[in-house]
């Protein structure tokens, strides 16, 4: 049953939600960028899966276009509740075009199978849809060029709960260059819609004692769904 704007803000409001409201203007690594997303005009042609796969992979807007060896769209249900946003194609995605194939994708269908979850229920992307030589961290203009994609694809899904993975996915989505360890752990929120911050498991395979962090994140993103 969808839940009326009212009501799921009064959830949210109840879960102690926070609206992230940063907004840095200082030069800095971090992949923040200003929003550039476009607002629909009454004449705009209504939005599609197909147009923007089409508009994706011709996509020339960043260099990445010249080193990729094809586009990572994304992968799942086109209607899911719930929407995981990675960083960036690694070497096993850019062959294969699909996201979360490698090591790292690996870890994080067990963290589904914990969380009763499958691969095929959710939507599975990344902030970038193609792979940085050398698996590199995305530059700035990348994220930027990258973005509306991504923010399109969440107006076409319209999940539940968006779940960042890792730093890069986080600090994209929250428009921050807050760390990681302080945006976990915490109900924020994306144009209305919930989004919750956690390790990356490309992070959690460096860092096995981290993995009870993971744990907890995982709970809590279930404790959140549950709720919404
Ligand atoms: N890491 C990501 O962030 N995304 C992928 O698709 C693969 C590895």
């Amino acid at each position: 049953m969808a839940l009326s704007e009212t009501t799921r803000l009064q959830y949210l409001n109840a879960l102690n939600v926070t609206v992230w409201q940063s907004r840095f203007t200082h030069e800095s690594t971090a992949p923040f960028v200003e929003s550039s997303h476009v607002v629909p005009t009454e004449n705009s042609i209504p939005d599609s899966w197909e147009r923007l796969r089409s508009e994706v992979t011709s996509c020339q807007l960043c260099s990445l276009c010249t080193t990729r060896t094809q586009i990572v769209f994304g992968e799942g249900n086109l209607n899911a509740d719930w929407l995981f946003v990675g960083e960036a194609p690694g070497e096993h995605e850019d062959e294969q075009g699909l996201p979360f194939v490698g090591e790292a994708g690996k870890l994080l269908s067990e963290m589904f199978r914990a969380m009763q979850l499958t691969r095929e229920e959710v939507f599975l992307t990344n902030s970038l849809k193609c792979r940085p030589p050398l698996n590199r961290d995305p530059h700035v203009d990348e994220i930027k060029q990258c973005r509306d994609y991504l923010q399109r694809q969440i107006a076409l899904i319209q999940p539940k709960l968006i779940i960042a993975v890792g730093r890069i996915a986080a600090q994209t989505l929250l428009e921050t260059h807050e760390k990681i360890g302080n945006l976990r752990g915490t109900v924020h929120l994306v144009e209305n819609t919930p989004l919750i911050a956690i390790y990356h498991p490309a992070y959690l395979l460096r860092s096995l004692t981290e993995k009870r962090k993971a744990w907890q994140d995982l709970q809590f993103a279930l404790q959140t769904f549950k709720s919404l």
